[in-house]
């Protein structure tokens, strides 16, 4: 049997990429602290289990990963994926302005926790005669700072610096693990409509923002997830340490 543990799975893009590999026969373990109940209800050649966890809760992010990595090393698994997709784009505020709590669950969910899970797996799955193949879901915001985004573009160069790091010592250490970056770039999805709602004083790009929307430049996420999804199915076109766009597909 062919499994792939995804975060972020109730809504957005996380789901997208949960259906369509549950199209190509795989066996879905998804993670977010609500449920996708027409996710869950779907028929399709592979199935769907949910586990609810928030995952800016670290001890609990470590507890439901140790559980499923054993659970998983139970199976016959002819191949195993990791698609760390959850993430938060909020606080959207000037740093001096924002709640420290909220800032705090921001760098857990969007940078501890896929650190804290990618070495958990890698100890935890190190004796199993099989490639381990992790993605993560990174964001142009890495690569350029914008106002009001401080948390996101932070958490998410560091998500890029720390899937590079890793990918080198995976390479060097000759595990055959690949480990990449898949960046969607604009969506539509709840992000985006966070992103819109912000104020011009929190974001000064908000109508820029609102802008995608009613040119209709968002992309669907069925699209964007096929994108990563192919390059998933087929692992030799995957290299280690890679860092892949959607923008590559669709050239813009
Ligand atoms: N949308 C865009 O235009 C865009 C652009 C570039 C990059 N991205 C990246 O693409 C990925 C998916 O974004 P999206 O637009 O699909 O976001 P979304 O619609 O807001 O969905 C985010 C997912 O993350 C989960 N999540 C958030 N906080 C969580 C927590 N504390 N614990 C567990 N799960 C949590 C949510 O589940 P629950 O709320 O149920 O917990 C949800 O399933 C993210 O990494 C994002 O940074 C998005």
């Amino acid at each position: 049997m062919k499994y792939a543990v995804v975060t972020g799975t109730s809504k957005g893009l996380g789901a997208s990429i949960a259906k369509l590999l549950m199209e190509e026969s795989f066996h879905v373990i998804g993670l977010a602290r609500n449920i996708n109940e027409e996710l869950a209800a779907m028929k399709l050649p592979g199935e769907y289990t949910h586990i609810q966890v928030n995952l800016s809760d670290l001890d609990a992010t470590q507890d439901t990963f140790t559980s499923i990595v054993q659970d998983l090393k139970e199976k016959e698994m002819e191949s195993l994926l990791l698609v760390q997709n959850a993430a938060l784009v909020t606080p959207i505020e000037q740093a001096g302005r924002q709640d420290t709590q909220k800032l705090i669950d921001h760098v857990h969910v969007n940078l501890l926790s896929p650190m804290i899970v990618t070495n958990l797996w890698l100890d935890l799955l190190r004796d199993m005669d099989l490639p381990l193949v992790i993605a993560n879901v990174t964001s142009g915001a890495a690569q350029r700072s914008v106002y009001g985004w401080n948390a996101y573009c932070s958490t998410k160069a560091g998500l890029d610096r720390y899937t590079d790091t890793v990918a080198l010592e995976q390479g060097e250490l000759g595990t055959g693990n690949k480990v990449f970056l898949f960046d969607p770039s604009i969506m539509d999805t709840e992000m985006q409509g966070e992103i819109r709602s912000a104020d011009v004083t929190q974001f000064t790009d908000v109508e820029k923002f609102k802008a995608y929307k009613t040119n209709n430049s968002l992309r669907e996420t069925d699209v964007v997830a096929k994108v990563l999804v192919d390059r998933l199915l087929d692992p030799d076109n995957i290299q280690n340490g890679e860092y892949y766009s959607v923008k590559d597909v669709f050239n813009r």
